[in-house]
């Protein structure tokens, strides 16, 4: 097993991405600390993570503040006695986005708080913890849409763009304690994350809306699963990675790749 005797933090374990990494650090020999806004949505992942054969903990805590993400980790110490690996899944656009000129600075703090703030707050209380033994993974989940926002949605790309930043000034800090910090940067995948945005569709709606958004500028021409995430978030978690810091990973079914539509291709093209 690829994490065996391992104790993970994983921040919005309870739902879409998190849960899926939660399931997999679980099935490789990873306790699982769950710490989310929703309790009852953790406790069910807790459940499936038991039902792996695995443990783990469900935390009520709000990642955005301090006090709430103290006891979430000093509960982990307490029943672990260690934090080997965290995962900074909390996330989310949180309100649908409007155009720069209406955008209320409420939305922009709201974004900011969850997106950002959270990973600041998480990564400061587990890193002494991860210093004194020498070893620890820390993995934040940004966005594809960071580098190549697919629509204006300035709030949440700014803040997923600040997670890489914050990834990159963390793994150098941290490399002489054998602390690897790295990103993924996933494309779309198919989570409570869009109903901000769709909410008010149909199934069925919904189910076209994300034919779509695969087939859109998708090369493998579909969007991802919360299970393809975790793949690589494992990855990055285990010993396999161990020579890999400061990495950002898009898990993106290879966008930004564009068809080639080039003068070049075309020029070569009428050659054939
Ligand atoms: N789904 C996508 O297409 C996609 C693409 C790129 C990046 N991401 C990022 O991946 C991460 C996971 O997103 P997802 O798709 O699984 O979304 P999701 O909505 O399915 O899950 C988010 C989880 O975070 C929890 N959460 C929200 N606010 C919290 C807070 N303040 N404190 C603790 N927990 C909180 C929610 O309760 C939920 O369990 C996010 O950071 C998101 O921005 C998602």
């Amino acid at each position: 097993m690829l994490l065996a005797d391992r104790v993970a933090i994983v921040t919005g374990g309870a739902k879409g991405i998190g849960r899926a990494i939660a399931l997999k650090f679980a099935e490789e020999g990873c306790s699982i600390a769950i710490a989310d806004i929703s309790l009852k949505d953790a406790q069910n992942t807790l459940a499936e993570v038991t039902r792996r054969g695995g443990e783990g903990l469900a935390l009520d805590c709000d990642a955005t503040d301090r006090k709430q993400v103290g006891d979430a980790v000093a509960k982990v110490m307490a029943k672990f006695g260690k934090i080997d690996i965290l995962v900074n899944s909390a996330g989310g656009m949180t309100v649908a986005p409007k155009p720069i000129e209406d955008m209320p600075e409420a939305d922009w703090d709201r974004v900011f708080k969850v997106n950002l703030k959270s990973v600041f707050l998480f990564s400061q209380a587990v890193v002494p913890h991860m210093k004194k033994r020498k070893w620890g993974r820390i993995i934040n989940l940004s966005s594809a849409a960071a580098l190549n926002p697919p629509s204006h949605a300035i709030h949440y790309h700014t803040a997923k763009m600040g997670i890489i930043g914050f990834t990159l000034d963390l793994a150098y800090t941290l490399a002489p304690f054998n602390i690897c910090v790295n990103v993924l940067l996933p494309g779309p995948v198919r989570t409570d994350f869009y109903e901000p945005m769709i909410g008010s569709m149909s199934d069925k709606e919904k189910d076209g809306f994300f034919e779509e958004l695969g087939k859109g500028d998708i090369p493998l021409q579909r969007i991802g699963t919360p299970e393809e995430v975790a793949g690589a978030a494992l990855f990055l978690a285990s010993e396999l990675s161990a020579y890999i810091t400061g990495e950002a990973l898009k898990v993106s079914g290879g966008s930004p790749l564009r068809p080639f539509h080039t003068p070049i291709q075309k020029t070569l093209d009428k050659d054939k």
